[in-house]
């Protein structure tokens, strides 16, 4: 195996409707050497390609089942950790685009989370007091954070189970770096909204008293998706009005008011099983990513069922869509040519750590 640093050249591989074919054409020479993971939220003509699908957890699950050598994971970078930590020793994970990044991800970092364990130290003892719960949309340090320190791994789909389990161990939970979905997490547990803070980073103890921080249960790290927090209330209240027979579904990573205002609350994959599963003719808001809401609007056309986009504008994972045809053509010719380019390589002990994490959500969920 030959680790290659070759760069992905943009006027080698232009924007061309070969691509596929080059695609199809290095699949059959890698054979099953070569696996395609891709999230729900790619876009089309990359979904096509995969031969797994699913939300981040069932994605975390398959990386750990699978035989392939390599994984090329169409989806984020740390996604794409998340299959290599998972793998096992001699498999690879590809990321077809390493600027396929994810910008709430970006929102937490090693640095920050440190000294908020420190400041928080200033005013109750964390390691006792306190669970760190990353969700997976993290860097693979952070996952090793809460591997060393008690904590746990969550995805938008066990993060109530993941809550549950904190708790039984500490009082307290922070949560990073999504105050949407710890926020609607701890509200289904019954906890106060005035007992779930929001912490800022940049401020000097998170921008809260010393009393605050002793009386709050659940510390939100100050982060949200940019895609997520384009939907808004009004955009439920104008669909109830012209359909008031529909039902509305959301992603956890929408604000508050958004999630309550839902029929429905969940993970990518459980937003396709509930409208898959609903008696035909029946009518659908849904708020998260428009690729997917676009799949399953076709999809689903022939039962009757009609599904719309919650925003009026376009909100699409624009990180995740840096994952296109010529780069998936790119890094698979590249391996069908003995060459491993934009492996995904979380060293040690970073990466034993944060397996800890991930194999605590693994057994929770
Ligand atoms: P899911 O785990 O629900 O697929 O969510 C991943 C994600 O990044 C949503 O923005
Ligand atoms: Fe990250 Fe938001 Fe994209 Fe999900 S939709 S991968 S949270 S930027």
């Amino acid at each position: 195996m030959q680790v290659n640093a070759i760069a992905f050249d943009r006027f080698r591989y232009p924007e061309d409707d070969t691509a596929q074919g080059r695609i199809r054409a290095a699949r059959e020479k890698l054979g099953q050497r070569a696996v395609i993971l891709a999230h729900h939220y790619q876009r089309p003509d990359v979904y096509v390609q995969a031969d797994l699908t699913g939300d981040s957890l069932r994605l975390s699950r398959l990386a750990g089942e699978t035989d392939a050598e390599y994984i090329v994971f169409c989806g984020v970078h740390f996604m794409a950790e998340v299959a290599d930590i998972l793998s096992r020793p001699g498999q690879i994970a590809i990321l077809p685009d390493l600027n396929a990044g994810c910008s709430m991800a970006d929102m937490a970092n090693l640095s920050k989370v440190e000294r908020a364990w420190r400041e928080l130290a200033e005013v109750l003892d964390p390691d006792v007091a306190i669970t760190p719960v990353t969700y997976i949309n993290s860097a693979a340090d952070l996952k090793a954070f809460c591997g060393e320190h008690g904590g746990i791994v969550c995805t938008s789909s066990n993060a109530s189970r993941i809550m549950e389990w904190s708790f039984s161990r500490r009082e307290k939970v922070l949560f990073f770096p999504d105050q949407h979905l710890g926020r609607w997490s701890g509200h289904k547990m019954g906890i106060r909204l005035e007992d779930m803070p929001v912490w800022d980073p940049d401020e000097p103890l998170g921008g809260l008293s010393p009393e605050a921080i002793r009386k709050a249960r659940v510390l939100l790290w100050k982060g949200h998706c940019s895609v997520h927090q384009m939907f808004q209330p009004v955009h439920i209240q104008r669909w109830r009005a012209q359909h008031p027979d529909g039902f509305v579904i959301s992603h956890p990573e929408c604000g508050f008011e958004v999630c309550r205002l839902s029929d429905y609350v969940g993970s990518t994959e459980t937003i396709i099983r509930t409208i898959r599963d609903a008696p035909d003719n029946t009518k659908w808001l849904v708020g998260t990513e428009l690729n997917l809401v676009n799949r399953i609007a076709e999809e689903f056309r022939p039962q009757g069922k009609l599904i719309q986009f919650m925003a009026p504008t376009v909100c699409m994972c624009s990180t995740m869509a840096r994952i296109d045809p010529p780069h998936l053509a790119w890094a698979l010719e590249n391996l069908a040519e003995g060459q491993v380019v934009n492996r995904i390589k979380v060293p040690e002990p970073e990466a034993r750590l944060a397996r800890i994490a991930l194999e605590r959500m693994l057994e929770v969920s």
